[in-house]
């Protein structure tokens, strides 16, 4: 299956295919390697790559317990405010936006306003406010001011935003050896983890400095009521490359930007500043190394295009 399923769900939103794609160059196939690409990108313009895969069952949930709506947290940038935006007007439901930052408005920025029209309500509140965002009693307290309100923490990181990712792996139907993938909140790659087989490697590139994935990875996935022996098991397949941050997250000097636009017109394939280009530099940097000889890799394209936006040239 190659299609993002949404026949199951009551929602108006027409998905495009995610297909996987084949990424072609002598240097590798003098040693033999493959290099596939999941197109996550191409599932929606604005619910775009790992979003839609980390809000699907958080909108069939709150569908089901028939709640009035989502509510989620941000920053002012954030590309999952916005993607939570579209799905729930989509779904025809509410959405309220948590934002960091009381300094800001509605109309700060395009990210911001995007939010707006698509029917989202922000609510902005302090920075010391917004750092108590993964406290139980916070929860309870917002539950209670927002009662017939699905909470979603930052990112989707939760057992539903894990399990819609478990879904990329499931899609590729060809032999894969190592997988890289970008990394934030974790929730994308943990949801991979728990898919892969156990010969399959995880690369995790986190975009933050000085991030502790393996922490990180096992906290959400206990947190999601998976097994710690099983937790743990799996994360003997993950290896992290915490060298590709370029200087932490938002952070992109010009040799990031450079690769992207080389990349972009050696391969037709647009990558964004934030997350994917920085995963791809680490890819492609690695494949330089014995071991990947006669190897399949997979790179899972999680989107965030419009996270470039005025950064990168693409025009030719
Ligand atoms: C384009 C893109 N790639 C990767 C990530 C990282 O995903 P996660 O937060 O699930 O680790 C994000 C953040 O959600 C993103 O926007």
């Amino acid at each position: 299956m190659e299609y993002v399923n949404t026949e199951d769900l009551d929602i108006d939103l027409e998905l495009g295919e995610s297909r996987v794609d084949r990424l072609n160059s002598p240097i590798w196939d003098e040693r033999s390697i493959h290099i596939f690409v999941k197109r996550d990108d191409l599932i929606h313009p604005i619910i775009s790559g790992n979003k839609w895969r980390k809000l699907k069952f958080n909108v069939e949930l709150c569908l089901n317990l028939k709640k009035n709506g989502i509510l989620t947290f941000g920053g002012a940038y954030s590309n999952h405010l916005v993607a939570t935006a579209a799905a729930c007007q989509s779904a025809g439901i509410t959405s309220i936006g948590i934002v960091r930052g009381d300094e800001l408005n509605e109309n700060s920025n395009e990210t911001l306003k995007q939010c707006t029209s698509l029917g989202m309500k922000l609510v902005f509140i302090s920075r010391e406010e917004y750092a108590l965002r993964n406290d139980r009693e916070y929860h309870q307290k917002l539950g209670a001011e927002y009662r017939l309100m699905h909470l979603v923490p930052e990112g989707g990181a939760n057992y539903y935003g894990i399990i819609g990712c478990q879904e990329i792996m499931q899609e590729i139907n060809v032999e894969i050896d190592d997988v890289f993938i970008a990394q934030g909140t974790t929730t994308t790659s943990c949801g991979v983890l728990l898919s892969l087989k156990d010969h399959q490697r995880l690369h995790v590139i986190p975009v933050l400095k000085k991030f502790d994935s393996i922490g990180e990875m096992k906290s959400l996935l206990l947190k999601g009521g998976f097994d710690q022996e099983m937790t743990d098991d799996l994360l003997d397949q993950v290896i992290v490359h915490d060298d590709f941050h370029f200087g932490g997250y938002g952070k992109f000097p010009q040799d990031l930007l450079d690769f992207i636009t080389n990349f972009h017109f050696e391969y037709k394939l647009k990558l964004d500043p934030i997350y994917t280009g920085k995963a791809m530099k680490c890819m492609i940097s690695n494949l330089e190394n014995d071991e990947f000889s006669g190897k399949s890799v997979l790179f899972i394209h999680t989107g965030g295009l419009q996270g470039g936006r005025g950064i990168v040239d693409f025009s030719e």
